[in-house]
């Protein structure tokens, strides 16, 4: 077995490590990783905060492990995050070993100090992922779970969209879609550079990021040329001020299912239903421009009561559990 680089622009060899990684993934309850095409869209046009490796494990001419390195660039200059994935027959013979073993002596080679990774495993079970990470020296740093809300099944939301307008005080919801408004830019950055801060997190080693409207604007580009759609809210205080964010996103070229980013209030602004008035906004911005989207999912750790709880109210459900580990490097 021989772990080499994928290059990207080579499609036979990407389409291989992407079969790899789905084939890996194959027993989920919602097959959510990238389809080929947004594969390939994605991975051959690089994304200016983060150097990308590709790694496919080849036995004789075949893959029989995939693994994804992504290094942090313009913050985060600690971290590394990576992703090993070996299809179900090539299993227990080392192979997912011998990814991330390359994996790490990259990250280190790039002086990084740690390596974090998601494992997904269903609800209640301690899966092959988990076992391995601990095999591994990659300790838990945080628990989440990952949720789904069925767009065509949800509770009623009239109820909520009573108490937002009951709750909202002087605050009012401003929408948007894959460009921030040039006005909200400096702002809606300064509050996503608070956000890892704020989130409850564990032992997850990463830091704020340290976004500028020029970086801002350069990922909107990037994410808009590829095909991508985003959904975005912000709560306005009184005085104009940015109290709170949201956004969501479906994938290029998909057209069924969605992907929540992040959702933020800012603590001077608690207490004014702001959150769900947020997510209701995106939600319905989704839901009337892309009608045949069915899924949106989520993920949050399980110690962040208030968004558990928001997400309670509008119907998500938990259907998978996603660790993240991470071990930090000797140098
Ligand atoms: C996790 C995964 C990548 C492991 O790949 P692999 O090629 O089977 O891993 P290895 O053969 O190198 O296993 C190394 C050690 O991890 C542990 N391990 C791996 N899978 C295990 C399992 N199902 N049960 C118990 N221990 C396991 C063992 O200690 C194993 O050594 P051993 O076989 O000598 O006992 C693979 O199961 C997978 O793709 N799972 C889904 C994706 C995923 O969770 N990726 C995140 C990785 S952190």
């Amino acid at each position: 077995m021989e772990i080499r680089e994928v290059d990207p622009a080579d499609e036979a060899a990407l389409h291989r490590w992407w079969q790899a990684g789905h084939e890996a993934m194959a027993g989920r309850p919602f097959d959510l990783r990238p389809t080929w095409p947004t594969t390939r869209a994605a991975m051959t046009r690089p994304h200016d905060d983060f150097e990308q490796t590709l790694l496919a494990a080849y036995d004789d001419d075949s893959v029989v492990g995939a693994a994804l390195l992504l290094l942090p660039i313009a913050d985060n200059l600690a971290m590394a995050y990576a992703d090993v994935t070996v299809p179900e027959p090539h299993r227990r013979r080392g192979v997912g070993s011998a990814l991330l073993a390359d994996v790490e002596a990259r990250a280190r080679a790039a002086g990084r100090s740690y390596v974090l990774v998601e494992v997904l495993a269903p609800l209640g079970v301690v899966g092959p992922g988990e076992r391995f990470a601990e095999a591994r020296g990659y300790p838990i740093a945080n628990r989440e779970g990952v949720k789904v809300l069925d767009l065509d099944d949800h509770p009623d939301w009239a109820p909520l969209r009573q108490k937002t307008a009951e709750r909202a005080g002087g605050y009012r919801i401003e929408t948007w879609g894959n460009f921030t408004p040039d006005g909200l830019a400096p702002a809606v950055c300064e509050a996503l550079n608070g956000f890892i801060s704020m989130i409850p997190s564990g032992d997850v080693a990463i830091e704020d990021i340290t976004l500028t409207p020029e970086r801002l604007r350069r990922n909107e580009t990037r994410s808009d040329q590829l095909g991508r759609r985003r959904y975005a809210a912000a709560a306005i205080a009184p005085d104009g001020a940015l109290a709170g964010y949201s956004d969501l996103f479906v994938p290029a070229h998909v057209v069924d299912h969605a992907d929540i980013g992040i959702t933020m209030v800012l603590p001077e602004h608690r207490g004014h239903a702001l959150g769900l008035a947020l997510k209701l906004a995106t939600h319905e911005s989704l839901m009337a421009a892309e009608p045949r989207c069915r899924l949106v999912t989520t993920n949050n750790a399980d110690a962040n009561a208030q968004m558990n709880a928001v997400n309670d109210q509008l119907g998500y459900r938990l259907v998978e559990q996603q660790l993240e580990v991470q071990k930090t490097l000797s140098q």
